[in-house]
């Protein structure tokens, strides 16, 4: 299955100047026990806004640029072609950032949505999930913490 994975904004912000807006440590760790082991296709801007590569992840990168190739990675210059080199049959994650999860949207059979409850100037941005298309089947709200500044919300949507 393909799975979106994301943290949004209430505004649907996702970062800006290629960096994320918030901090919070516990999403970090639900996104790592979600996607190691598995296959993540990002966009060039978000594999760049790492420090390094995922450890225990297969990269799939989408870029235009003919000669762009980090080593150790996928790199492909479509959603289409992202998704093929996925194992069928296996959960692969759509990780960001605005572009790619645009043109991942209609691909996508899960999305794993942590709601952020605040509202953060930004560049980057979630696209608008239809509810006539998604059903929201789990919520799990987290209030903010001495770790945490924003109360957040596990959202898992899946395709009707
Ligand atoms: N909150 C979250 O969960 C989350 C998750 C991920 C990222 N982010 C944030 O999102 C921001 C980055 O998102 P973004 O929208 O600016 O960039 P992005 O989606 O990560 O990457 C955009 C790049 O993808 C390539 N691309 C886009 N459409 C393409 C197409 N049709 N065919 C081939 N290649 C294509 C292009 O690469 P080239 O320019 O190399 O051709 C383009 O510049 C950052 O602020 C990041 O921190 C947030």
């Amino acid at each position: 299955m393909i799975i979106m994975i994301a943290a949004v904004a209430e505004n649907n912000a996702l970062g800006k100047n290629n960096e994320l807006v918030w901090h919070l440590p516990n999403d970090f760790k639900r996104f790592k026990a979600l996607t190691t082991n598995h296959y993540i296709i990002m966009g060039r801007k978000t594999f760049e806004s790492f420090p390094k590569p995922l450890p225990n992840r297969t990269h799939v990168i989408i870029t235009r640029q003919k000669d762009y190739n980090p080593e150790g990675c996928i790199v492909v210059d479509s959603i289409e072609k992202a998704i093929a080199v996925c194992p069928e049959n296996e959960d692969s994650y759509v990780i960001g950032g605005g572009e790619i999860y645009n043109l991942a949207l209609p691909y996508a059979d899960i999305i794993e949505i942590t709601k952020v409850h605040h509202t953060f100037e930004a560049d980057a941005f979630f696209p608008k999930i239809s509810k006539s298309e998604w059903l929201l089947v789990e919520a799990e709200t987290n209030i903010k913490d001495e770790k945490h500044l924003y109360d957040y919300t596990y959202e898992t949507y899946i395709r009707k």
